[in-house]
């Protein structure tokens, strides 16, 4: 290598594992993974996220943490270099530009919702955090992070995100500057810790809850805590007139959910009563039978293992060449579903559910579950101040651990392809990462260009992605090479059930999950058979064209014509042409 940044490596095993676990439980363990369990119903999704995380989370994290290490050795530490190198052609690392276009632009909304979490926590510190009702979080939320209007998130104060933004901002490329090991390592060692120790406090608070809404018995914790594995669904519904003046047609009541064998008899006699009403029950069956359900698991799993993002196979390249990969991989992994499932799972929405019940659970989003149930909650819980600072404190430690290995990635590129220092790759990832980051907090009327960057990366860029790895993997190298190659100095054997799944499922099931998307989320087409209907993302690009919607597709264009372009009068032919990967 010819580039002037010192070879970075990290201190420690432990130090590597941590830092690999601290990316990948972050907000989507605490926030992102009930909001899914609520939004589509418990047991099924937990068997389809189930699936998910066997045949692509885990398999593609051991390529992703063996190809990384390989590519490492010959010096490459960005995904372009690595990419270009394993498979010894030049168009993989054009492919492995989305490598870097990830993690730098989900860092610029990111970082912003890592602000949320700390202006929450800082907010209940000062104890002034008292809701009655989840009306009065939800008008905080909107004002802290301005969604009525565009421009009006740029406030400071307590109750505004600017300022809570800039420290999270500055602290990231603070960390980053002073590197791998004395930067995200060292803060992943007392982070990682820290935030397990408050998860546990949290969770023996919201198991000793009971009932605590003395009118309502029946929502105590307990009935909570089977919401998420609850196998069927059913759902209550009204026959109402046709707003055209056509046929009445039944649709879901907005309360109508019901959860165990109480709430579902009793709706059933109400059902019985009144011909307006019927109780329908959806199986687990019949919600498995929904792709989109799988497209939501299978989403999850990448976000939350942050594969298919890019971090992992920065994060390896700095292994030594005999570093366990396989045992680590594993171990990481692990503890990504203990916080998610265990901690994440068995705190938020049994809290949400003791106090509101079914109804303030079910069918709530990823912010309005984090954002407006939540902080209500612990307000109105015992102690809740403290616990309020605890949650989100705990949010905010998880946040930046993944955030860091969201900026490692661009700053490994910068170093590699323009040959530039440390100080020099902080200053440019800084400079770029913060207008765009700008751009997603003045576009935040209805967090338009948040949600709109973040369904176009996760649903798109991160399945491409992962696909080019696998392929890379089991097909490219060969699946019998790659798996000689993940094993050199592992410490465990991954079983040779994998070798097949590696090589078959794992690449069927994300090309299967890439088709149902393109042919329900982008063509619109139903997959239950009904109407053609596009989804709001294409109706903003399209139907009835958003400039906000075309502005942030834009954005994510034109960090990835910048990276293509950098890849292209980069350094990397040098060294792979020098060193054979074969
Ligand atoms: N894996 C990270 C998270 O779960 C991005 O938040």
């Amino acid at each position: 290598m010819t580039s002037h940044a010192p070879k970075e490596s990290w201190n420690s095993r432990l130090g590597i594992i941590l830092a690999v676990a601290g990316s990948a439980v972050g907000l989507g363990n605490f926030l992102r993974f009930p909001g899914q369990a609520a939004q589509y119903g418990g047991g099924a999704f937990m068997i389809a996220y189930f699936v998910a995380l066997i045949i692509i989370g885990l398999p593609i994290c051991w390529a992703e943490w063996a190809i990384g290490r390989k590519g490492g050795q010959a010096g490459f530490n960005s995904s372009p270099g690595i990419l270009g190198f394993v498979t010894g052609q030049k168009r993989f690392r054009y492919l492995g530009v989305i490598g870097v276009v990830i993690p730098v632009v989900i860092y610029m909304y990111y970082v912003y919702i890592e602000a949320w979490c700390l202006g929450y926590a800082v907010n209940f510190a000062r104890g002034s955090m008292n809701f009655e009702a989840v009306k009065d979080a939800s008008a905080f939320w909107q004002g802290f992070i301005g969604i009525a209007e565009n421009g009006s998130a740029l406030g400071f104060g307590w109750t505004r995100v600017g300022g809570f933004l800039v420290i999270v901002f500055t602290l990231n490329f603070f960390l980053i500057y002073r590197g791998l090991s004395k930067g995200i390592e060292l803060f992943c060692k007392y982070a990682m810790p820290t935030l397990l120790v408050l998860a546990v406090i949290i969770l023996i608070r919201v198991l000793t809850l009971g009932a605590p809404v003395a009118e309502h018995p029946e929502n105590s914790v307990y009935n909570g805590l089977g919401f998420m594995w609850n196998p069927n669904k059913a759902v209550l519904h009204e026959l109402v007139a046709d707003e055209a003046g056509g046929s009445e047609k039944w649709i879901p009541l907005a309360d109508g959910e019901m959860v165990g064998p109480r709430m579902i008899k009793a709706a059933e006699e109400r059902a019985a009563a009144d011909p307006k009403l019927e109780l329908r029950i959806l199986t687990m069956w019949s919600q498995l039978a929904n792709p989109q359900l799988w497209l939501a698991a299978a989403g999850q799993i990448f976000f939350s293992l942050s594969v298919g993002f890019g971090v992992i196979i920065t994060y390896s390249s700095y292994l030594k060449k005999k570093d366990d990969v396989v045992l680590s991989g594993l171990a990481a992994t692990s503890t990504n579903e203990f916080c998610e499932v265990t901690l994440g799972g068995l705190t938020t929405l049994p809290a949400g559910y003791a106090f509101l019940g079914v109804a303030g659970v079910a069918g709530m989003g990823t912010f309005g579950l984090g954002f407006n149930v939540l902080p209500m909650v612990f307000s109105e819980m015992p102690g809740g101040q403290f616990f309020g600072f605890a949650f989100f404190f705990l949010l905010f430690l998880a946040a930046v651990t993944s955030s860091l290995s969201m900026l490692q990635p661009g700053i490994a590129f910068l170093e590699e392809a323009l040959n530039i220092n440390r100080k020099q790759s902080v200053a440019f990832l800084g400079f770029l990462t913060a207008a765009g980051c700008a751009f997603v907090v003045y576009f935040s009327a209805d967090v338009k260009a948040l949600d709109t960057i973040d369904f176009w990366v996760t649903n798109l860029l991160m399945v491409v992605l992962a696909t080019v790895q696998i392929i890379v993997f089991g097909w490219v190298i060969g699946i019998d090479r790659g798996f000689e190659i993940a094993h050199r100095g592992a410490a465990i054997r991954i079983p040779s059930i994998f070798k097949f799944i590696m090589k078959w499922l794992s690449p069927a099931f994300l090309i299967i999950i890439f088709g149902a998307w393109v042919y329900n989320g982008v063509l619109g087409f139903s997959f239950t058979g009904g109407e053609r209907s596009y989804s709001a993302y294409i109706k903003d690009l399209f139907i009835e064209p958003n400039a906000v919607a075309w502005y942030s597709v834009g954005l994510i264009a034109l960090t990835t014509g910048l990276i293509v372009l950098l890849t292209a009068c980069g350094n990397f032919e040098k060294t792979s042409s020098k060193e054979s990967s074969k």
